[in-house]
């Protein structure tokens, strides 16, 4: 009998089984593919790893502005997919690593819940039965298509497809704008392709702050994003080594299709109709105290959740959690209001807590204070002087919200995160001097701003 059997091996069931150490706890951990789950195999790190590569092609290529004489770079994509496949392998072969030295039953499998404490897994047709006082549910999400568009791997490609693309597509047509394509479309831009971007909302990666949204948009578009936005596609027709896709009067021959319009939760065979374990079009739904489903001693956490964002990060925060209330009884819930949020293109755009109009739809009444890197000397001397500091701030209140877009934003995020989290006043959090020259200095400048006063 274990005292925790975790059904999946991403981020939430990773965190979740390595936390438990903490406490002294039996766990094992069930995966069918390979630990590290979307994040790390086919997500985050892979689509991080090459954005990176974009981003050292494109500093190569303005070298002689610095008075770096290089010839003319060149990209070569097999060397590119080679070094992401040796990042992803670095990072699972050192999880596993992880997991053995704290001593995690690590079981290959496919995990079926069988009532409460049980847990069936299937490997190849033998079965394995894991007893557990709790069980943590973390089967995660995959890509989800729309009508017409069923994946193919070739034409109609999904993000799992295109982390491993052999080659480099010259025409990439990609349906939906949220982040996973803008992402992509800031890689495949800055890697030469031709990329055009689909989506039926007339603006960009919903859910994020409208101006951030905006400016990341100007910039896509700058380096030859075509953006097609408020438009439905038709279906795709393929032809011998293209595919058209049409809107409106319009049409567009691209080489293939990558359809990014969200992804779904994994949770429709994993046996939780054998408990009591309450679900909304597949989510689950778990205590925001405890993480506990309604089913006890059965846990959920990250992309399986119902109503919270699907990050790697919150699902750390959820495996803690449950971790943490099974072990101690003791609730310790994930604050989301200080969740950060990072898209990983060029420029980043990162935020935490509410944005204006989040926190106007809450009937708090606020005011918005900005600073632009355009005269921040170390953003100049990068050389990545765009973007603007946002934060949002309750009048006569703390610190309730931040957007950042430009060079690091996901880095610098997050002094702004300890401001939300710990409901700064601004006066409070512009008492503290940045260091010169730093691009957090327009955080700085941002929260002087906030106080009424200006420095720059
Ligand atoms: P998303 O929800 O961010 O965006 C989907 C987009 O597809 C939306 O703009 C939507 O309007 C559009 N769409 C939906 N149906 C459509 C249709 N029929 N035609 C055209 N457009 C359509 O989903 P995405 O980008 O697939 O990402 C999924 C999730 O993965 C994110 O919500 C996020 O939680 C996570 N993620 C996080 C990342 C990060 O933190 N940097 C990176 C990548 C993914």
């Amino acid at each position: 009998m274990y005292d925790v059997v975790i059904i999946g091996g991403g981020p939430g069931g990773y965190a979740s089984a390595l936390y438990a150490h903490n406490f002294g706890l039996s766990v094992a951990l069930v995966e069918k593919d390979s630990v590290g789950g979307t994040c790390l195999v086919r997500g985050c790190i892979p689509a991080k790893t090459w954005l990176q590569a974009a981003e050292v092609f494109t500093t190569v290529k303005r070298a002689a502005e610095f008075g770096v004489i290089a010839s003319e770079p060149t990209f070569d994509w097999s060397a590119g997919l080679a070094r992401k496949n040796q990042v992803v392998t670095g990072l699972v072969k050192g999880l596993s690593g992880l997991l053995k030295q704290r001593k995690v039953d690590v079981i290959d499998g496919f995990g079926r819940l069988d009532g409460p404490g049980r847990v069936i897994v299937n490997k190849g047709g033998e079965e394995q039965v894991l007893e557990a006082r709790n069980v943590i549910v973390a089967t995660g999400s995959v890509p989800r298509s729309i009508p017409n568009y069923d994946f193919d791997g070739v034409h109609i490609v999904s993000s799992d497809h295109a982390l491993d693309w052999g080659a480099q597509p010259a025409r990439v047509a990609i349906i939906g704008a949220g982040i996973i394509g803008c992402e992509f479309a800031s890689m495949l831009v800055d890697l030469g392709s031709e990329v055009h971007v689909f989506d039926i909302l007339d603006r960009i990666v919903p859910g994020v702050d409208t101006p951030a949204a905006n400016e990341l948009q100007k910039a896509l578009k700058r380096r030859g994003v075509k953006f097609h936005l408020g438009v439905s596609v038709a279906p795709p027709v393929v032809g011998a080594g293209s595919v058209t896709v049409g809107f409106g009067d319009e049409s567009v021959e691209v080489d293939t299709v990558l359809v990014a319009v969200g992804r779904g939760p994994l949770t429709s065979d994993i046996g939780l109709e054998t408990t009591k374990v309450e679900t909304e079009r597949g989510y689950i739904h778990a205590d925001r105290q405890t993480q506990m489903t309604a089913e006890p001693g059965v846990y959920a956490v990250g992309d399986v959740l119902a109503g919270v964002p699907g990050l790697a990060h919150g699902a750390f925060a959820e495996g803690i959690a449950a971790i943490t209330f099974i072990a101690t009884a003791e609730p310790a819930p994930v604050n989301y209001q200080a969740l950060p949020n990072v898209i990983y293109t060029h420029p980043e755009v990162a935020e935490v807590g509410w944005s204006e109009e989040v926190a106007k739809e809450k009937g708090l009444d606020v005011e918005v204070h900005d600073h632009s890197f355009m005269g921040v000397g170390r953003a100049i001397i990068v050389g990545e002087n765009k973007g603007t500091v946002r934060i949002v701030v309750e009048k006569d209140g703390p610190i309730v919200g931040a957007s950042i877009v430009g060079p690091h934003a996901g880095e610098m995020i997050h002094e702004l995160m300890y401001s939300v989290g710990w409901e700064a006043l601004p006066a409070e959090a512009a008492a503290f001097i940045h260091a010169h020259p730093t691009l957090s200095e327009a955080v700085g400048e941002t929260l002087i701003s906030s106080t009424g006063r200006s420095l720059h």
